[in-house]
């Protein structure tokens, strides 16, 4: 079957037909600053709990947008010139929408890509001490986590950050982030879930709360120890 025939089959003919357009596939990266970065792990790595199909569309697809549609949004502007830490720290009410969706939606991803990877277990050393002395446990934390991530209407993102030496749970609409200017709760992202339905819809559908239970096997806490610093 190739992709084509699976998401008719995914979605249904028409919609079949609307979401390959929407997943943009054209082979070349738009020119510009900012760049698509491999996945650290091979795709499937993550199977079963996130599946290749789905790794492959999310990075390579939708991934692949925000950074094509990023350089096309600071093309001829001084925020070509910028960093991309930099530029979504700089995102404000007076940003344009496509430069807050798409500097968001590239940092977001590449974050995501860098707190994955087949090991799961639990978080260690002096993030572990400062879960459980934020939440009591890991078990009570992975509840809250997931009060957010169901929480959260529509599509965004559940994050842990870290503010000094406190840690709190928080989520963000879209493709916002605690480190923009905007963002109602600030602080330095140590872990973060796309709860968007293209991170999950062919293996999940519309059980989001499987796919939050599921992420706990394929986050790679020494990653997100170093987050924590
Ligand atoms: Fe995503």
């Amino acid at each position: 079957m190739n992709r084509s025939e699976f998401l008719k089959l995914a979605f249904g003919a028409s919609a079949g037909i609307v979401a390959f357009r929407s997943f943009g596939f054209s082979p070349s990266q738009a020119e510009g600053p900012f760049k698509l970065a491999p996945l650290p792990f091979d795709a499937g790595a993550l199977e079963p709990h996130i599946d290749k199909m789905t790794m492959e569309i999310h990075h390579g697809k939708h991934h692949k947008a925000y950074v094509d549609n990023l350089n096309k949004a600071v093309a001829g502007t001084d925020m070509a010139k910028m960093d991309i830490e930099a530029l979504v720290k700089s995102v404000n009410a007076g940003t344009p929408a496509a430069v807050r969706n798409n500097a968001g939606g590239h940092w977001n991803h590449t974050f995501f890509w860098n707190i994955l990877g087949p090991s799961g277990g639990a978080p260690k050393g002096a993030l572990a001490d400062a879960i459980n002395k934020k939440f009591g446990s890991f078990d009570n934390f992975k509840t809250e986590w997931g009060k957010a991530a169901t929480a959260r209407f529509g599509s965004g993102w559940v994050w842990l950050i870290k503010n000094g030496n406190d840690i709190e749970i928080t989520s963000t609409p879209n493709q916002d982030n605690p480190l923009m200017a905007l963002a109602e709760k600030k602080g330095t992202p140590v872990l973060g879930l796309d709860v968007w339905e293209h991170a999950y819809y062919l293996k999940y559908q519309n059980r989001r709360p499987e796919y939050v239970t599921a992420f706990w096997n394929v986050v790679d806490w020494n990653k997100v120890g170093k987050n924590f610093g």
